[in-house]
Parts: structure tokens; C-alpha cells; sequence
């Protein structure tokens, strides 16, 4: 008789997104008239720009044409992509990234999750309390946690480092010395930022202690202030201790069209068992098996967002949501709301009044306001009494949203 995977089993409850979007239904289904506001899920509502329409039409048409139709992907990416990110994102910034150390995805949700499958089975990792919950689940997936409390909220096997008011939510170096370190900055969920000398301090101590850090960098196009890095690789030393993920999504808008790149130097290297591994070696090994090369209408739809008119079409998309960021961050703090994040991020973090559980605000917004946000416990222990409003939601609809919170 076969059995189950007993590591997927010891999941507590559904995936939080999916958690929401079940109970918003149901509010919905009882109360048809209604129109709900919809801040929850990190998910864009602007089009595509046209910059990115346009390539998108015109790899359809080569795709038509027996003369320029392309099948598999090259597993690791298009090099005219892999170029134009490296070029763009990293040797324009100062940061010494070579083409080939770009894999291209279909997404950093898939590569956040899939990227500890490179590391051995007893690995130790320590997270942000509170985190983008897909670092812990892929890692609980894979056997790797130990055993979930539910009273703690926590895993016995895993370093949670809290990010809270009270240490202007940047996370501590911890006490125990973990294997791999996630960060995710700016920040999902709270919307904060770290300067670059305190992302230095995190490089400096991954490369003292044989860590390696995993940097999210998915919300990057959203800092607004100089001293906030954009990528992990404008630290020195990085090149030897850090993978950075990086997502098309949040930036150009492609959380329907699924793009996304990994970053593997290859400094980045593991004496074992008389031997040196690369872990570049590893991924590019893990993608060939695995997985086919993301389209190539979306990898030319990729290419299009580092053209001139791409870059400046993009730039508009990201000032739109971060007018609403603005909005939303100011009204909250004007109503009487703790309101953080909303500078360098398209998250607005808050404390729940009252003293309210997450969950127990989450119920009023919906049923009182009919606004949906992301309670704060859904993304670990520390993020109880707080709650996400996300920017991504049109002008229109964030003013709405704040009326309705104001007049609670
Ligand atoms: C979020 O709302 O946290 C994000 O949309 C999740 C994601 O990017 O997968």
C-alpha cells in the first residue's frame, strides 16, 4: 500500500493565499451585493505597457512563421535575457554578474521554494518572523523543519529572527548559527527597507560563519530611497555567500504571465568531502532535469522591460502603486493607525487596533468595511496584531478602501 508524504502532512491548514481567497468567496456568496475591496494577495491590476505587449505580438508572429518558430526553450534561459539582466540589473548598479550566472524561471515563487532542494536534508534555516511563507513551507515539504506547534506558530527545526515595531522590523543577527539565511528586503510582508552598510553586516556574517543567503529581491523596483540596496550583489563579498531570486511580477506586472531569474556566482562554493561544489553547478543541474526553459514569447516580453520605452512605461506602472502606497500609508497614520512600510515597498504594514487578533481584524474588515487584507499572523508568530493592505489595487479603490476604514 503506498503512503503519503508524511512531510507534506505535517502542514498546518492551507496555503494562506488560498485560505483567504476561500473565505472572501464564501463572504461574497452570502452577501451577492456587496463589492468588496480587494488589498490582500500582492497581486497587480495595471495591464501589461505596451512595450511589453508589443514584443509579446511580435514572438507570437515568429512563432507562426516556420523560419523563426522556436521550440524548447534552452534550459537555462535566453541568452538575450540573461543578458539584458545582467547588463541592467547588476553591471549597471555595479555589481559583477556574468550572463551565465542568471538561470531563467517562471517565477520566484517557484525558485523560492524549489532553491533548498540544492542543500543537504539537515540544513538549519532561520527566516524573518514575519516571512513570505513559501521559504518555510517548500522547506517543510522537503523534511527540513521539524515539528510545527501550534500553539507557538512555530517549527521546532527553524531560527526565526522577529521583525517587529520594536526593532524597526530589520531582523537580528541570530544566536544560533543557521545554514541559510532568507531575507527578503524590501520586505513582504511588513514593507520595510534595510539600508546597505545593515544588508553588509548580514554578508560579512554569512561569509564568517559558512551561511549562505538567499535574497528575495522581488519588490526592488519599489525603493524610492538611495541607501536601500537593489540587489544583495552590491555588498562586497556577496559573490561568495548569496543567491538572489528576482521576479518580473511586482515590477512590469507579470503575475499572470510567470517570469522570474535566479543568481548563482560562481564564487559561491562548499568544501565537501574533499571536494569543491558549486552550487551553480547544482541549480543548472536541478534545471536541466526539472524543468524546460520558461516561453519564449515571455522571455522576448521579458527582454522588452529593459528597452528604453520599457524601463520608462514600468517606472510609470510602479509610481502608480506607490501613489496608492502613499495614500494608504498616510490615511492609515491619519486615522490614528501604527502604519509602517510604504516608501520603498507596495506593502503597507499596520497594527491592528484594539488589540485585535490578525485574524479577529481580518473578519471586521470584511464583514464591516467589505476591504480584503492579509492578516498578519499568516505569515508567522510575529506578525500577530498586525495587517497587510497591498498597493496594488487601482487609486480609486484605495481611496474607497480608506473611507470605509475610517468611517469603522
Ligand atoms: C503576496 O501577496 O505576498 C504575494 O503576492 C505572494 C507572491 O508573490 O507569491
Amino acid at each position: 500500500m503506498y503512503r503519503a508524504n508524511e512531510d507534506y502532512l505535517k502542514l498546518p491548514g492551507s496555503y494562506l493565499f488560498s485560505t483567504i481567497a476561500k473565505k472572501v468567496s464564501a463572504f461574497q456568496a452570502e452577501n451577492p451585493d456587496k463589492k468588496i475591496i480587494r488589498l490582500g494577495i500582492g497581486d497587480v491590476t495595471l495591464p501589461l505597457c505596451p512595450a511589453v505587449i508589443e514584443a509579446l505580438h511580435k514572438a507570437v508572429d515568429e512563432q507562426a512563421d516556420p523560419a523563426t518558430f522556436r521550440g524548447y526553450a534552452p534550459d537555462l534561459g535566453y541568452e538575450f535575457l540573461r543578458h539584458a539582466m545582467a547588463e541592467n540589473d547588476f553591471r549597471a548598479r555595479g555589481c559583477d554578474i556574468a550572463d551565465d550566472e542568471i538561470f531563467i524561471s517562471d517565477g520566484a515563487k517557484s525558485d523560492s521554494a524549489n532553491i533548498q532542494e540544492i542543500f543537504t536534508k539537515n540544513t538549519k534555516l532561520a527566516v524573518c518572523d514575519p516571512v513570505y511563507p513559501v521559504y518555510v513551507d517548500s522547506n517543510v515539504m522537503a523534511g527540513r523543519c521539524g515539528d510545527y506547534d501550534a500553539e507557538t506558530g512555530m517549527w521546532s527545526n527553524v531560527i526565526y529572527m522577529p521583525c517587529t515595531a520594536e526593532n524597526g522590523f530589520a531582523p537580528e543577527l541570530p544566536s544560533e548559527t543557521p545554514d541559510i539565511i532568507y531575507l527578503c528586503f524590501p520586505n513582504n510582508p511588513t514593507g520595510s527597507a534595510i539600508t546597505k552598510d545593515q544588508l553588509q553586516v548580514w554578508v560579512d556574517y554569512a561569509n564568517k560563519v559558512g551561511a549562505v543567503i538567499i535574497f528575495d529581491a522581488a519588490y526592488e523596483a519599489y525603493i524610492s530611497e538611495d541607501n536601500v540596496p537593489h540587489s544583495v550583489f552590491e555588498c562586497e563579498g556577496a559573490r561568495t555567500c548569496a543567491i538572489e531570486l528576482r521576479s518580473f511580477s511586482k515590477n512590469a506586472g507579470f503575475t499572470g504571465l510567470r517570469l522570474g531569474a535566479t543568481i548563482i556566482p560562481h564564487d559561491l562554493k562548499v568544501k565537501q568531502d574533499g571536494e569543491e561544489v558549486e552550487l551553480h553547478r547544482l541549480w543548472a543541474r536541478r534545471h536541466g532535469t526539472k524543468y524546460n526553459g520558461a516561453p519564449y514569447i515571455v522571455q522576448r516580453a521579458g527582454e522588452a522591460c529593459y528597452s528604453e520605452a520599457g524601463k520608462a512605461q514600468i517606472k510609470e506602472m510602479v509610481g502608480t502603486y506607490m501613489k496608492n502606497a502613499s495614500y494608504i500609508l498616510n490615511g492609515l497614520k491619519d486615522a490614528g493607525y501604527q502604519a509602517f512600510g510604504g516608501v520603498n515597498s507596495p506593502y503597507v504594514w499596520l497594527r491592528t487596533p484594539d488589540n485585535m487578533t490578525s485574524w479577529e481584524f481580518f473578519d471586521h474588515l470584511l464583514t464591516k468595511a467589505n476591504v480584503v487584507g492579509t492578516p498578519g499572523s499568516g505569515f508567522g508568530p510575529s506578525g500577530e496584531h498586525y495587517f497587510r493592505l497591498t498597493a496594488f489595487g487601482s487609486y480609486e479603490n484605495s481611496v474607497e478602501a480608506l473611507d470605509r476604514i475610517r468611517a469603522l
